[in-house]
C-alpha cells in the first residue's frame, strides 16, 4: 500500500477525493446519493471493473438486510460498497457475507486496536453493540455474476444519529478508539485489503480457512435467540454456530435443530 501519511488535519473526505484509486480499487465518490449499493449494481450492469469503489458521504436510503434501513449519518462514518466478480461457484456467494465480516474485524482489529466480534449473519459488534453491517447483493449476468459488497460502518456517528430504541444497541468506533476519525483513509484502505484476501483465498477453495477465523469472532455462539423466519414464524433456541456451508444452526426449546440461511436473528437480552 502506498499511503503517504496524511496530515490529520485534512479531512477524510478531502484525501479520498484527491485520489483516482485506493489499493488499485477504480474510486467513485459521491458527495450524496441514495444508496451506494444501488449505484455500484448499476455500474456493474454497465460494465464497470471488478473491484470499483463507491463511497459517499453521506446516503438518503441506505439499505440494509431483510429491507431494513440503514442510517447514514453524514461525515459520521464510511457507507461503501465495493463491485466485485468473483469466480465462484452460485451456491458460494452467500458466503461471501461471512468473509467479509472476517475482513472487517481483522482490518478494525490492525487501525484501532479493538477486537470486533460478529453477530451471524452480518452485524459487526464492540462490546456486544452494533457499530457496522454488510449487505451483499447478486445478480447473474451474461458475462458472469456481479457482487456488490456494501459496507455501513460508525466511525463517528453520534448516538443522537440514532432513534431511541436503538441508541443502546449501537456504538460507534470513535467511541473505543477516539483517534479513528483521523485514520479513516487507512481504515478504508486496510479493509479492502482484507477484503480483497479473504475473496481470493475463496477462489482458491480456502472457506474453510476463513470460517475458522469467523468461530472465533463469533457474539452468537451459545446465546439464546430468537429466529423470525421469513415465513413469519418464531423460533426460539441457542445458537450452535454456522456449519461448513455458513448456515447458522439452531437448537430449539424442543431440542430440534434448525438450519437458517435467512431470516432475522434476535438476541435475548441476558
Ligand atoms: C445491515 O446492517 O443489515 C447491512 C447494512 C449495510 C449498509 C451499507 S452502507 C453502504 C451500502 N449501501 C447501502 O445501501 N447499504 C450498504
Amino acid at each position: 500500500m502506498n499511503l503517504f501519511p496524511p496530515p490529520s488535519c485534512v479531512p477524510f473526505w478531502a484525501q479520498l477525493t484527491r485520489l483516482q484509486e485506493l489499493c488499485g480499487h477504480p474510486l467513485v465518490p459521491l458527495d450524496e446519493t441514495v444508496s451506494t449499493n444501488s449505484d455500484a449494481l448499476t455500474l456493474g450492469r454497465n460494465g464497470a471493473a471488478a473491484g470499483t469503489l463507491v463511497i459517499a458521504r453521506r446516503q438518503t436510503g441506505g439499505r440494509g438486510r431483510l429491507g431494513k434501513r440503514w442510517i447514514s449519518h453524514p461525515d459520521g462514518g464510511l457507507f461503501f460498497s465495493v463491485l466485485l466478480r468473483p469466480d465462484l461457484d452460485p451456491a458460494d456467494l452467500p458466503k461471501i457475507t461471512l468473509a467479509a465480516g472476517v475482513a472487517l474485524c481483522r482490518a478494525i482489529s490492525r487501525i484501532c486496536g479493538l477486537k470486533p466480534t460478529i453477530k451471524w449473519p452480518n452485524d459487526l459488534l464492540i462490546n456486544g453493540r452494533k457499530c457496522g453491517g454488510i449487505l451483499a447483493e447478486a445478480e447473474f449476468l451474461d458475462n458472469g455474476v456481479l457482487v456488490v459488497l456494501g459496507i455501513g460502518l460508525n466511525v463517528a456517528t453520534p448516538a443522537t444519529a440514532f432513534p431511541a430504541e436503538l441508541r443502546e444497541k449501537t456504538t460507534a468506533l470513535n467511541r473505543h478508539d477516539p483517534t479513528v476519525t483521523d485514520r479513516q483513509l487507512f481504515l478504508l484502505a486496510a479493509i479492502l485489503e482484507e477484503i480483497d484476501g479473504v475473496i481470493a483465498t475463496m477462489e482458491e477453495g480456502g472457506f474453510a480457512a476463513i470460517l475458522g477465523q469467523w468461530r472465533a469472532l463469533d457474539y452468537t455462539l451459545g446465546r439464546q435467540l430468537t429466529w423470525l423466519t421469513t415465513a413469519g414464524e418464531t423460533v426460539r433456541g441457542i445458537s450452535l454456530g454456522p456449519d461448513a456451508d455458513g448456515r447458522l444452526h439452531i437448537k430449539d426449546d424442543q431440542g430440534r435443530i434448525h438450519e437458517v440461511l435467512s431470516g432475522d436473528i434476535r438476541l435475548q437480552s441476558p
